[in-house]
């Protein structure tokens, strides 16, 4: 294993929660979801989350009228918090890089963790266009280290920590590059709205690319 894949496992392996508040779902609805996607596009399509430990979107997707939801993340236990009994939820454990489904899906989305996988961007994408079908849907959000916020709390953390900087319009290119059109790349607060849209001052944000 790699050392940077180490020191996720090492960091997520211990603590479910991580410490993590729990939101109320019209809340991450209205303030993150709605900047990139409106639930009703997901009516009868397959969405895969990276990452999906502890997903707080899982319920929200799982609310519409998908067909169905993948779950994965590297770390099983991670996924007890998130798990439904939902006939269209299916886990997949284990690296992403890794994985291997025989259907293309349509909406593949990532939060807060393509922040820890710079290191393999490109193996990232490469993999993500794999299983994603011709218009398919990418959608991640992250923290936007452009704002000063967001860069003083990453190095706040004194702990072996595999979240990287990047640049955000560095990160999208590499979608454009590849032959992605770019939708929407936004930056944002969700608890200060009308703050946050800057690339000041918005501690997140979001990118949501589509391929031809
Ligand atoms: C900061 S957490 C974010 C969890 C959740 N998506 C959220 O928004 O709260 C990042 C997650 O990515 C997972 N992860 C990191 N690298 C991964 C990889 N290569 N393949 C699958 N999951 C990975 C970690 O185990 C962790 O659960």
């Amino acid at each position: 294993m790699d050392k940077h894949t180490k020191i996720i496992l090492d960091r997520y392996s211990a603590d479910q929660t991580d410490g993590m508040p729990i939101y109320d779902k019209n809340y991450l609805i209205n303030r993150y979801l709605n900047n990139v996607i409106n639930l009703n596009e997901l009516s009868n399509k397959t969405l895969f989350e990276i990452g999906a430990g502890c997903s707080q979107y899982a319920n929200i997707f799982l609310d519409t009228d998908l067909s169905k939801y993948y779950a994965n993340d590297l770390i099983e236990s991670r996924l007890e918090l998130s798990r439904s009994t939902d006939e269209r939820y299916y886990e997949i454990i284990g690296n992403f890089l890794n994985v291997e489904i025989d259907n293309k899906i349509d909406f593949v989305f990532a939060s807060l963790t393509m922040m820890f996988v710079v290191p393999m961007f490109d193996d990232f994408i490469e993999k993500i266009d794999s299983i994603l079908e011709k218009d398919g849907v990418f959608i991640s959000f992250d923290p936007n280290y452009l704002c000063p916020l967001s860069f003083y709390r990453r190095f706040k953390d004194r702990k072996d920590n595999p979240a990287r900087i990047f640049n955000p319009f560095s990160y999208s290119k590499l979608f454009i590059d590849k032959g992605y059109r770019l939708d929407k790349l936004i930056p944002f607060s969700g608890p200060y709205p009308t703050l946050g849209n800057s690339w000041i001052t918005g501690t997140s944000f979001c990118m949501r690319v589509t391929k031809l």
